[in-house]
């Protein structure tokens, strides 16, 4: 296993370029599976992630060519079952389930299990392919199910912690091909979505309304090949705004899509923080002491789960008191003790975090959990005084596409070295 060395402190300046988004990535990957035709899909993320997704994809039959930052997928999809031993290792591969019913009828997938930040539950999923007409079991840690015939309805996929991003796409990809109109209401609106439906349509699907709460599908006999760009991540976007606030730095952030950062944008500026559109970029100035907010996270267009544990890092250095509640993942806290160990104040209380920010965290020894958790300590570790190791960097190589080369380009210091 590999660990970070980071020499904190240093001053941060220039420009730091944003990878093709991770989480629209998947899904659409996973979309390939619904056409005998061609995908050539470009500005792919080169992650752990998208290498497993493609591992998946071959596995149920595909062709799959990886090069640089593109993947061509063809052949058709001949293989039903999507093995434990892959989708335990990424949940996100649980959406191949849609694609794997609209194409062949029936398919066994592997229940994608906890993770740190939470339980990841999959009865919206089911709740939505079973309104399909889906007969669904669950055996030794499968979904099985079966559909002689997809047939369109309506539905309400809202749960208890508000939409489902994967639940909505496996829907929106099984529906594609269905028979007849499909409303989902309560639908996730975030930009991935909007991605998915977009490449969806491209194929020749019938979709209008994604990226709103109510999606309407009217299902095609048949869906074609397509060449599609990625668009750029907005968490990894969000990560370096979040960096270069708490640096206090001058960054320009490449290939950035300010209209899917408004929430973070809209915090980052209440509490002082020089934040704005220069073209397809954004540029971050912080030219005064910062002031604590408090954030509360939600399904988009709220403030992101996904940039609540990078946020924290800043607050923890923002003199004053802030509370973070994350409505979407509860428990997503793994990255408090590792904060704290390194001098941060924050502690939990019914369910929120209370953080008293003080003038500078030390360096220290911290171990990763998941893939934003690294990313807070890597923030914290860039603006601590001193060495900071972050152990088992493999959870920010899921979803940060050489992140210390890109650090490295705005004047960090951070070495990656075997543990
Ligand atoms: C996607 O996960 C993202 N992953 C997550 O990003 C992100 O945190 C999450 O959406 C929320 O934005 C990918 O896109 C690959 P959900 P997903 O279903 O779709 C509950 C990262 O760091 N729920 O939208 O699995 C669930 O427990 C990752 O890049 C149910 O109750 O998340 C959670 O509280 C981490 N029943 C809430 O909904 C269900 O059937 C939102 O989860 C499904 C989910």
């Amino acid at each position: 296993m590999e660990k970070f060395i980071i020499e904190g402190g240093k001053p941060l300046k220039g420009e730091i370029r944003v990878s093709g988004s991770k989480n629209a990535t998947l899904p659409i990957l996973a979309a390939s599976l619904l056409t005998d035709g061609v995908c050539e899909i470009r500005n792919i993320p080169k992650l752990r992630d998208t290498l497993t997704m493609c591992k998946l994809l071959r596995s149920l039959g595909k062709t799959v060519e990886i090069s640089a930052n593109k993947v061509v997928i063809s052949g058709s999809v001949n293989n039903h079952v999507a093995d434990y031993k892959l989708v335990s290792t990424m949940r996100g591969s649980f959406c191949v389930l849609g694609p794997l019913l609209a194409k062949l009828g029936k398919a066994k997938v592997s229940m994608p299990g906890g993770c740190v930040i939470g339980v990841r539950p999959i009865d919206l999923h089911m709740k939505g392919i079973m309104a399909l007409g889906v007969k669904a079991d669950f055996d030794g840690g499968y979904v099985i199910a079966t559909a002689t015939k997809l047939q369109g309805s309506q539905m309400y996929l809202g749960g208890t912690f508000g939409s489902s991003v994967l639940a909505t796409a496996n829907v929106m990809m099984a529906a594609s091909l269905a028979h007849g109109e499909t409303i989902i209401e309560s639908a996730a609106c975030e930009p991935e979505i909007e991605d998915l439906g977009n490449f969806l349509s491209g194929m020749g699907a019938k979709i209008e309304g994604h990226g709103t709460p109510r999606i309407v599908i009217n299902g095609v006999r048949k869906l074609n090949g397509i060449s599609y760009r990625m668009g750029s991540d907005r968490i990894e976007a969000g990560t370096f705004l979040l960096l270069a606030a708490a640096a206090k730095s001058d960054i320009l952030v490449k290939d950035a899509q300010y209209n899917h950062l408004l929430a973070l944008v809209d915090k980052l500026q209440s509490i002082g923080v020089d934040v704005r559109k220069d073209g397809g970029d954004i540029r971050v100035k912080v030219k005064k002491t910062l002031r604590p907010a408090n954030i509360v996270t939600h399904p988009h267009p709220g403030f992101p789960t996904d940039l609540q544990a990078q946020y924290m890092a800043l607050m923890a250095i923002t003199p004053g008191v802030s509370i973070i509640t994350d409505r979407v993942f509860p428990d997503r806290f793994m990255h408090i003790a590792e904060l704290n160990r390194m001098g941060a104040q924050i502690r939990r209380d019914a369910g929120v975090a209370i953080v008293e920010g003080i003038k500078h965290l030390y360096g220290a020894p911290v171990m990763a959990s998941d893939l934003r958790a690294s990313a807070a300590l890597v923030i914290a570790g860039l603006v601590a005084h001193g060495k900071t190791e972050i152990y088992r960097i493999y959870h920010l190589d899921r979803g940060y596409e050489d992140l210390d080369g890109k650090l490295t380009g705005i004047g960090a210091k951070v070495y990656r070295e075997k543990e």
